[in-house]
């Protein structure tokens, strides 16, 4: 008896753990980030920026962030990659569905290698 009790009790809890796995969206990916390649600013951040980002934070918005350029956006980078992980800050775009894994990633490498303005 005791035993099928374990296993009922490791059924549930298993269950309720893939349950709220689901239901929070974009969570950190931990550890080191893997960046083989050099993550240019200019060519790969600020388009991802001005895409998703900046027609709401643009300047002059009512957010509390201003992203549109080197200054704005290197001054909020950990708002920025918390907010597209939905770390710390609230899951955006707005609304979701987060960015893909990849693209986040990228972000995150710029940072990682010293947020060059390149
Ligand atoms: C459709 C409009 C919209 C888009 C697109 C959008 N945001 Fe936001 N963002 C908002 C609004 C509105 C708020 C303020 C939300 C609030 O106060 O509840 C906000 C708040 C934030 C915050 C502060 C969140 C916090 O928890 O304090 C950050 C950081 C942010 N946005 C970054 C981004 C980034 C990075 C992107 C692109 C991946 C983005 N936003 C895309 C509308 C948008």
């Amino acid at each position: 008896m005791q035993g099928t009790k374990i296993v009922l009790y490791s059924l549930v809890a298993g269950l309720f753990l893939s349950f709220i796995g689901c239901t929070k969206d974009k969570v950190g990916f931990g550890g080191t980030p893997n960046c083989t390649d050099t993550i240019s600013f200019n060519h790969e951040v600020l388009p991802i920026i001005q895409a998703h980002c900046s027609g709401c934070h643009g300047s002059g918005n009512s957010t509390g962030y201003t992203l549109e350029d080197y200054n704005s956006i290197s001054t909020n980078a950990s708002a920025v990659l918390g907010s597209m992980k939905g770390n710390g800050y609230q899951l955006m775009p707005i609304g979701g569905p987060g960015l893909p894994d990849s693209v986040i990633q990228k972000v995150e490498c710029w940072m990682f290698q010293g947020k060059k303005d390149n």
